[in-house]
């Protein structure tokens, strides 16, 4: 698919607002500040279709992206989980909606899972992986920021992410990831391609 052809649809506070559930869409999830509208960016090759910020929290509706002339092909991002200064009783709220996307959404082909190569599977990602794993859909994991890390230590931070989630091995694959410096997105968009042609 060409990524650089996307744009954006339109936001939905909760999943009843959601565009119909109808054609495939692949989902960016991840904790707040983990660098999920960058990776859309980095994906789409545009720089601003996603917003980004240094605040984290920016995105807090669900944003869908358009691939193509028509909707049948979408890419959401989803806001992030985690941000400490929401309060706990909106951070349930939130984790309730992602948790009835991710159980109702038709369309849903697979969640791309974004984690700070540095800060990798939070409790919150770890809640995440357990409901994809209930659903049995297909998670892809970016280890991003890598840029942040000599090679080395990213590949060593890659492995022993992998080695922790065995248990998962058919459903999860990850790789390494860098928005900055356009690293891995080859590799995201080969993945993307293939659930985005279901
Ligand atoms: P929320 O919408 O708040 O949940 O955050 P998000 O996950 O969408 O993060 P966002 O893409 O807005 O990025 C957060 C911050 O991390 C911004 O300051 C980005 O510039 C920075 N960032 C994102 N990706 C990378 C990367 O690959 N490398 C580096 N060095 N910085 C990055
Ligand atoms: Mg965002």
């Amino acid at each position: 698919f060409n990524y650089q052809t996307a744009r954006f649809m339109t936001s939905a506070p909760s999943l009843v607002q959601c565009p119909p559930d109808q054609g495939v869409e692949v989902a960016f999830a991840g904790r707040s500040n983990a660098g999920k509208s960058s990776a859309i960016n980095a994906i789409t090759c545009q720089k601003a279709l996603a917003r980004t910020s240094r605040t984290p929290g920016r995105t807090q509706l669900i944003n869908f992206f358009a691939l193509g002339a028509d909707e049948a092909r979408r890419l959401v991002d989803l806001p992030g989980y985690g941000y400490a200064k929401v309060p706990e009783a909106v951070k349930r709220e939130w984790q309730q909606h992602l948790a009835d996307y991710l159980q109702a959404r038709r369309s849903l082909q697979g969640v791309v899972l974004v984690m700070d190569v540095r800060h990798p599977l939070t409790e919150f990602d770890q809640t995440l992986l357990g409901w994809a794993d209930e659903q049995d859909m297909p998670v892809h994991i970016l280890l991003t920021k890598a840029d942040k890390l000599k090679s080395g230590a990213a590949r060593a931070a890659l492995q022993q992410v992998r080695s922790r989630l065995r248990e998962w091995e058919d459903l999860v694959s990850l790789q390494l990831f860098s928005s900055l410096k356009r690293q891995g997105v080859d590799e995201a968009c080969a993945r993307l391609d293939a659930w985005l042609a279901e």
